[in-house]
């Protein structure tokens, strides 16, 4: 079977870690070719070290990682340590990172990959803040013709916000970076909060990460439990969306995902209603479609995968 090519652009983020985990666990499905770091739920400084404590926790101090932007492409920062703690990884004690970060910034990596590796072989996966693949498009518009897929988390539509009442947290944050990725032709994949929303770390699937019984499944326990509490006093539910590895799960098991092409565009004027994502699921703007949108996951089949990859590391 033809290994998949990725790209983890990530804002880590307890989330974050665990997708991470997801694609380092199936290295018979994926060759991640790097992973770049973004400022986003935290701080550049605190991502790119996250980055490195979960690539050294799933045995992989060897992995590519690059430091992207700092700040955003325009707007100041905006970051969660209300969600994910001060370091982004709270929840866990771990040792900081010994290997390194590469000497190539994360935007010059991205354009050099996507030019020297054969066109359409190469899947962008962003689970925080589109600010470096803007900024790669910006740099060298000829890479957006050469991606084969840039598999997304971020927005919503009928699930609204979750920083703003209209506003996901990774457009908001750089809503110019995600119209630019977002008109840029290249092909999107959308996992927006509607599929998010409906993934819930209950105790009874957390459980079952637990039972592994084996030390990167008891940190993301740790991990999620820290991460779960600002959700699970929000909406007063079992457990709390988790997010980004539903972008690693959709290139493992597409079948779990359904959705449907659509016109999406970014609010970028409006104070009340910046970094929406206005989906057009009904097509009646008559606006070319340009991601594919999910709305529905099977979360036990999600959940399971999870689980069950973990367990490998
Ligand atoms: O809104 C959820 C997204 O914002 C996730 O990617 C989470 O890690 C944060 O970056
Ligand atoms: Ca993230």
């Amino acid at each position: 079977m033809q290994r998949r090519k990725i790209i983890i652009d990530t804002d880590p983020g307890q989330d974050d870690a665990a997708a991470i985990m997801l694609a380092f666990a199936s290295p018979e499905e994926l060759e991640v070719l790097g992973l770049s770091a973004v400022a986003g739920n935290v701080p550049l400084s605190y991502t790119s070290r996250n980055v490195r404590i979960v690539c050294e926790l799933c045995g992989r101090p060897d992995a590519p990682v690059y430091e992207g932007a700092q700040k955003p492409t325009v707007r100041p920062p905006v970051t969660a340590e209300h969600v994910h703690g001060r370091t982004g990884l709270d929840g866990a004690e771990l040792p900081e990172p010994t290997m390194p970060v590469r000497d190539q910034h994360a935007v010059d990596f991205i354009i050099e990959t996507l030019r020297s590796e054969p066109a359409g072989t190469v899947t962008l996966c962003t689970l925080g803040p589109l600010t470096n693949v803007a900024l790669a498009l910006q740099k060298a518009p000829d890479i957006a013709g050469r991606v084969k897929e840039l598999v997304m988390m971020g927005g919503g539509f009928f699930e609204g916000g979750n920083i703003t009442p209209a506003a996901e947290f990774n457009i908001f944050v750089d809503p110019e970076a995600a119209k630019t990725v977002f008109s840029s032709g290249m092909p999107i994949v959308m996992m927006p909060l509607d599929v998010t929303h409906q993934l819930l770390t209950t105790k009874a699937r957390v459980e079952k990460i637990a039972a592994l019984g084996t030390r990167p499944a008891q940190v993301l326990v740790d991990w999620l439990a820290f991460f779960e509490r600002f959700d699970v006093e929000k909406y007063g539910s079992d457990g709390g969306p988790l997010h980004d590895p539903t972008v690693i799960a959709y290139l493992l098991k597409p079948e779990l995902f359904s959705g449907r092409d659509c016109n999406v565009e970014i609010e970028t004027q409006s104070e009340l209603t910046v970094g929406m994502t206005v989906v057009d699921w009904w097509r009646v703007s008559g606006r070319e479609p340009n991601a594919k949108v999910m709305r529905d996951v099977d979360a036990d089949g999600f959940f399971a995968l999870l689980t069950e990859r973990v367990a490998r590391l």
